[in-house]
């Protein structure tokens, strides 16, 4: 199979290439990524030489590149996850969100559409995948600000802290409600895909994930940025009063979701996918400041005076959940990891590899793309 896998030089999409790659010796995989300044090879540094990988430079919004990569590489199934993904950012400027995550996400729809079209079989065999968020569910009430036990049974539910703060959760059927420009144009880009399902037949599945953590993650998101601060010392900026609550899930298990959902996914069905982890904000900052000083061998706590209460973000949703008992009971997923381990796991990653984020950080990391493929 020739698989399309869109901004698979991101952080989630870094970890879905390699399982693809390392899984699937007999699919050919070609990662299309525009690297903007959240794409980064060095993400992929272990799969780029592998001979079932091709690395393409493109924008999705240019659509006759689009279609030219599906005719070039005969492509029968896409994995979309190239898109403007931060919050903040979004903000700031809205407009290249709708730009990149609508208008992107609907040129490579068009492309599928009109290389699949020219094939005797089309459709059959095909699938067009798109990942998206639960952001686009809106924002939950905090009902139990203390923390209830929820009613699910998980794995994770040998988690120490497992706990939910609200009695509702985000299912397949929760109505859209998006409030920032990136949870707006992610539920626009949604309703494309479904649309291109409803009004043309193309065989697509769409799932909304939850907070992902673990390694390769652009410090500029919550875990990475709170890590790399606490190792330099620097101020950890809390929005408000650090009271809001997101649903995290280690980014190896979104991955292997994503490999069942392409390959065992009903045509047309959205599948929720989390692993019933709610944390606060705070309490999620004080884990990461205990772990990395006692990684750092510093007298564990020694750093809770850089928490800095900061404004808080603008539309800040105040609890997000996922209920993804669908995806575990119609297909059998669970999150292989408890939090206390893939937290412990993730700051052992970022410790050890500074010479990636001070990379990152000093914007090095874009000379790689050059270094790596001039004159292929
Ligand atoms: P990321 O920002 O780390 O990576 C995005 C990738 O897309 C980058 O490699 C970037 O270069 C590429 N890209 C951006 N614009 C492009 C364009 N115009 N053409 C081609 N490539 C382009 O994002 P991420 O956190 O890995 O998220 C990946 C996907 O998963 C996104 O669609 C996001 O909405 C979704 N998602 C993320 C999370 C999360 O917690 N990070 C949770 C649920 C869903
Ligand atoms: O829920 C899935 C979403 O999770 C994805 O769709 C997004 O692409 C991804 O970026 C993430 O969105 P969040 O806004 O939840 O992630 P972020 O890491 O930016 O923030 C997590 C929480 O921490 C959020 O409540 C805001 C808060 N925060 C964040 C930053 C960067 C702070 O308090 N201080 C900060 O400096």
């Amino acid at each position: 199979m020739n698989i399309l896998i869109t901004g698979g030089a991101g952080f989630i999409g870094s970890h879905v290439v390699r399982l693809f790659v390392n899984k699937y010796p007999e699919y050919h995989i070609v990662n299309l990524d525009k690297l903007t300044y959240a794409g980064n090879l060095a993400n992929l540094k272990d799969v780029e030489k592998a001979p079932n990988y091709t690395f393409v430079k493109a924008d999705i919004c240019d659509y006759e590149k689009m279609v030219e990569v599906m005719e070039t590489y005969h492509i029968e199934g896409i994995i979309h996850l190239a898109a403007e993904s931060h919050v903040d950012r979004s903000i700031k400027d809205p407009f290249t969100f709708a730009r990149v995550n609508v208008m992107g996400t609907l040129s490579l729809l068009q492309a599928a559409k009109v290389y699949w079209d020219t094939l005797p079989e089309r459709y059959e065999g095909k699938r067009f995948y798109h990942i998206s968020t639960d952001e686009v569910y809106g924002a939950l009430e905090l009902t139990h600000p203390e923390g209830i036990k929820p009613p699910f049974s998980t794995t994770a539910s040998s988690s120490e802290h497992h706990l939910a703060y609200g009695s509702e959760f985000f299912v397949e059927t929760t109505k859209y409600n998006p409030h920032s420009p990136y949870s707006a144009a992610k539920a626009s880009s949604d309703h494309f895909v479904r649309a291109y399902h409803d009004t043309y037949g193309l065989p697509v599945v769409v799932t909304n994930c939850s907070n992902n953590y673990g390694p390769y993650q652009f410090p500029e998101k919550l875990i990475p940025l709170f890590i790399n601060n606490i190792r330099l010392r620097k101020p950890l900026p809390v929005y408000g009063k650090g009271e809001n609550v997101r649903d995290w899930l280690y980014v190896e298990d979104h991955a292997r979701a994503i490999d069942l959902i392409f390959h065992k996914g009903k045509d047309a069905e959205t599948y929720n996918i989390g692993g019933f982890n709610e944390w606060k904000n705070i309490d999620i900052v004080k884990v990461l400041i205990r772990v990395t000083d006692r990684l750092l061998g510093r007298q564990e706590g020694e750093d809770m005076d850089l928490i800095t209460y900061v404004t808080d973000r603008a539309g800040h949703d105040l609890r997000y959940a996922i209920d993804s008992s669908k995806l575990q009971r119609e297909l059998g997923w669970e999150p292989s990891l408890q939090f206390e381990e893939g937290i412990e796991k993730t700051i052992r990653w970022y410790l050890d590899n500074q010479e990636w984020m001070d990379n990152v950080t000093s914007g090095d990391y874009q000379k790689y793309y050059e270094e790596m493929y001039r004159g292929r």
